[in-house]
């Protein structure tokens, strides 16, 4: 249903911003909350040349009570995607990341329950990590009793998960059943985000979905936040001739989803009636190892630089998470369109028009490691 009017939280942002393109070209009105996070958007916190001007632009703070209220007047429709975003950071910045992500989503709530005004559809974007490690099986197909992955295990170099007789186990597809288990103060305010507006939607009556995103890549990744994902990380390494660093091992399986297709279930959500309630998976339904990522990367750049396996971990990191997306296909009539390697090339050709790549890589591994989070 075109012609509504909707608020995206976090709309000058990645996913906000091909949201807020996809919602303007089917008739919709859309106002944006963002507060342009130097962090993202530069120190001068200036709103990037793809914000539409025929979005209403707010420059506001879901952290702000009164800025969230203002900026759901005459709004049918909320999306909510304002969030900070790196697994990392979250690890030492944990105030901060409580506030913008959990706060700040208590602040949304309660003012549709103070005043729920016209808000027919609440979709807030929730997060593979609060899974923790994904499904596994026993070597003969059996569930494990546990998922084990120690510092023990892990300074002895075995990535994998095991069960408590000490078998390794193997990864499967993750389905939305799965117990969480988040393991950063990241994944906790994910959690916490999914939870509060499901929990709230059913009790005030207000129609609301989550989305569990996994990896999402794609045109519009920051690149100068130095938590960013994998894939951008990698092509602006390249890019700047340098070699992608692959921790662990490199054989870690994630599920790189297009922010195409993210875009096609955000606007799907909102318009099936079943979909009410629930949490869905959107992800690409394929698994990919973190090695092939820097293949297709240098494949595609026609790069001899060649990625460096440290060996390190990085705190609060899984080994394998990938998505079962049939509940999704199902209820939502998601079908993911965009093929990983097409999608990576049209993610390094946006890189390449850049002014200059940035690459924060060093300053974020020394970060972490002053901290003790990485082994
Ligand atoms: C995490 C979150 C996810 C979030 C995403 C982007 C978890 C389980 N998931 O995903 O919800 O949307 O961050 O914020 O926490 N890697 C390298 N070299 C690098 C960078 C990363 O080898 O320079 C490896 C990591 O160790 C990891 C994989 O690449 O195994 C993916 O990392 P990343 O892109 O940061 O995303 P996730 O941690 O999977």
């Amino acid at each position: 249903m075109a012609g509504r009017r909707v608020l995206v939280t976090g709309g000058a942002g990645f996913v906000g911003s091909h949201l807020v393109d996809a919602l303007l070209a089917r008739g919709d009105r859309v106002r944006i909350l963002d507060n342009l996070d130097p962090q993202v958007h530069g120190s001068d916190r200036r709103k990037p040349a793809w914000v539409p001007g025929d979005a209403e632009f707010i420059q506001g703070d879901v952290r702000s009570p009164a800025d969230v209220r203002g900026s759901l007047r005459d709004v049918e429709v909320v999306y909510h995607l304002a969030a900070a975003v790196g697994v990392g950071q979250s690890m030492y910045q944990i105030a901060d990341y409580t506030d913008v992500n959990t706060l700040g989503t208590a602040h949304l709530l309660q003012a549709l329950v103070d005043d729920r005004g016209g808000v027919q559809k609440l979709i807030v974007a929730s997060s593979m990590s609060i899974y923790g490690e994904g499904r596994y099986t026993r070597p003969d197909g059996g569930a494990p009793t546990a998922i084990l992955r120690t510092a023990d295990q892990l300074r002895n170099d075995q990535w994998n998960p095991r069960d408590v007789d000490g078998a390794e186990l193997v990864p499967a597809p993750t389905d939305e059943g799965k117990p969480l288990d988040p393991t950063s103060i990241y994944a906790l305010t994910k959690a916490d985000q999914e939870k509060m507006v499901l929990m709230m939607g059913a009790a005030y009556g207000i129609p609301s979905v989550a989305l569990r995103f996994f990896n999402i890549y794609g045109p519009r990744q920051a690149l100068s936040n130095p938590y960013t994902g994998v894939a951008a990380i990698f092509s602006s390494r390249l890019l700047n001739g340098q070699p992608p660093l692959i921790f662990e091992d490199g054989e870690q399986k994630r599920d790189f989803v297009s922010v195409h297709d993210v875009v096609q279930a955000l606007l799907l959500s909102a318009e099936e009636e079943a979909a009410v309630g629930k949490a869905f998976n959107v992800g690409s339904g394929r698994a990919v190892t973190v090695r092939e990522v820097a293949q297709t990367l240098a494949g595609v750049l026609g790069t001899q630089v060649q990625a460096q396996v440290t060996g390190k971990y990085r705190v609060g990191d899984i080994r394998h998470c990938f998505a079962d997306i049939s509940l999704a296909r199902e209820v939502l009539g998601y079908e993911p369109r965009v093929a990983f390697e097409e999608g990576m090339q049209e993610l390094v050709g946006w890189l390449q028009e850049q002014e200059r790549p940035e690459d924060h890589v060093e300053t974020h591994a020394a970060e972490l490691a002053a901290r003790g989070l990485t082994l």
